[in-house]
């Protein structure tokens, strides 16, 4: 494993003040833009290569239409054109999906039955694209689900010029128990709710790996420039298949869970926080990964810095 094999995830909130902690992630934060610059100017020099920007918007400014994700000054987008203008050579990556946006924190708009509505939202996904484009984003990387939405972007963005605009999709995307944190992080769950939102009619069945296979081939065949597995370490014979069988880049998420556990386990003495870390981030590699997001990608670009962590991990 190698560093330029990491994505960071970050966090982006409204104001200019201090970074505010994320209560289920421990040492990740939600950055005002002058801190994301500062932050990401930093992990840059230390070799960082490309970060996903996920933006808290706050509760007053969601709808049930998800309108704010179509404000060309909405946070994220100024967060794109500040920092592609501070650090041109960074990547970024930028999610399509509706629910930081919605009320009802699902990725798409409702139909009148309250279930997500598939053609309706992938038009929406389409022009956010083109907006995430002008904006600076490098990759977008649609996150929703939704059937179609690949070629549907693709179009928009060519139409548009964006051309060189890259597509990382979301395509065995899994219903998981691990998204919790980072719904915490964008505020996508209900504050007066216990249960988890349900997203079972978009997101695949942890138990249907011939389903994501099937999804891993329409996203290829829509015109997917990156094909990603999420999350990463329990779908590891999903990451596996996606590799010997497309010659597309295949990206692995660990998501806010699996970067929880580890952390979790660690604070109580139970399990050694970077021989856990350096583990799971290998066996993502070994399955097949060309590239991870994780959480952990701050941590291991510092202790390189300091010499503390050995990779250890074979490229595959
Ligand atoms: C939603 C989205 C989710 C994540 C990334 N984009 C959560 C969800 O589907 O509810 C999860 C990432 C993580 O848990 O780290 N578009």
């Amino acid at each position: 494993m190698q560093v330029d094999d990491l994505i960071l995830p970050i966090f982006v909130v409204e104001g200019e003040g201090e970074p505010e902690p994320i209560e289920s992630m421990p040492n990740v934060f939600r950055l005002p833009i002058p801190r994301l610059i500062e932050k990401c100017r930093e992990l840059h020099d230390l070799g960082l290569r490309a970060v996903a920007l996920f933006p808290k918007v706050p509760t007053k400014k969601k709808d049930d239409q998800g309108t704010g994700a179509l404000n060309q000054n909405n946070l994220v987008l100024n967060a794109a054109r500040t920092l592609k203008q501070a650090i041109p050579e960074l990547i970024l990556v930028g999610d399509l999906a509706l629910d930081p946006y919605t009320t009802h924190g699902h990725d798409g708009v409702l139909d009148l039955s309250g279930n997500v509505d598939n053609d309706s939202t992938v038009t929406i996904l389409a022009e956010m694209g083109v907006l995430a484009a002008n904006a600076g984003i490098d990759i977008v990387a649609p996150s929703d689900m939704m059937d179609g939405r690949i070629a549907e972007i693709r179009r928009n963005l060519d139409e548009s010029g964006h051309i060189e605009t890259a597509i990382l999709a979301y395509s065995a995307k899994f219903a998981s128990a691990y998204y919790g944190p980072f719904r915490e992080a964008v505020g996508s769950k209900c504050p007066d709710s216990n249960s988890s939102i349900d997203k079972r009619t978009y997101q695949l069945s942890p138990a249907n790996a011939r389903e994501a296979q099937r999804e891993l081939l329409l996203d290829e065949k829509e015109g997917a420039d990156f094909l990603m597995v999420k999350p990463a370490e329990p779908y590891l014979d999903v990451i596996r298949y996606a590799r010997d069988t497309f010659n597309l880049p295949i990206v692995a998420y660990q998501v806010s869970g699996e970067y929880a556990r580890i952390w979790a386990a660690a604070e109580r003495g139970w399990l050694e926080l970077d021989a856990c870390m350096m583990e799971s981030l290998t066996s993502i590699k070994r399955s097949g990964a060309d590239l991870i997001l994780t959480y952990f990608a701050e941590r291991i670009l510092r202790s390189r810095h300091l010499g503390g962590i050995s990779s250890g991990a074979e490229s595959s």
